[in-house]
């Protein structure tokens, strides 16, 4: 005789149940299923705390080198200093004011040896990333190929 269709639901569901934890059971003994779960969870932590302390260090730069002219709220001194923030230079192309840095422009002295290429990269994502601004970043590769 069958069993009532309700009861073989049940065991159905019940064989699924135990598939499914052996499978769980069967990848966490998986030494690379583990090794894979452990990277990913250190890179998906580390990753932001990485960006984090790039930002912070291009706005420590910022204030260090920059901002005695450009002022800490990038609207430099109108007629003076020109304002970083919703600047054309600097929402144009990371390369345009690397190359401001690199060269110097009027007043404004060369970066060029006294800050490092990756120093240099951590500014201007600062700046182009400051207060209004919104720009794609720059690598430090990219400002050594240009000195
Ligand atoms: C001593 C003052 C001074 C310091 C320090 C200084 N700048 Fe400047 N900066 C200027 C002046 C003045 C200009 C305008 C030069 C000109 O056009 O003749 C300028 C221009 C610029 C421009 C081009 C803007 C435009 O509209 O043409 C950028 C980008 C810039 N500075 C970024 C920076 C960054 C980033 C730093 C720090 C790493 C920095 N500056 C440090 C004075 C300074």
């Amino acid at each position: 005789m069958l069993p009532h269709p309700r009861h073989r639901n049940i065991g159905t569901l019940l064989l699924l149940l135990i598939d499914s934890l052996k499978l769980r059971a069967m990848r966490i003994a998986d030494p690379l299923f583990t090794i894979n779960l452990i990277l990913t969870t250190l890179i998906s932590t580390l990753l932001p705390l990485k960006i984090l302390a790039a930002e912070e260090k291009g706005e420590r730069l910022f204030l260090d080198n920059c901002a005695e002219c450009h002022q800490v709220d990038g609207k430099g001194i109108p007629g003076i200093y020109p304002a970083l923030d919703a600047n054309e230079v600097v929402s144009g192309s990371g390369v345009d004011v690397a190359l401001v840095l690199i060269i110097g422009r009027g007043e404004m002295p060369s970066f060029r040896g006294s800050i490092l290429p990756e120093e240099m990269a951590a500014v201007i994502n600062y700046v182009r990333n400051a207060w209004s601004n919104s720009g794609e970043l720059i690598l430090a590769g990219t400002i050594e190929s240009l000195q």
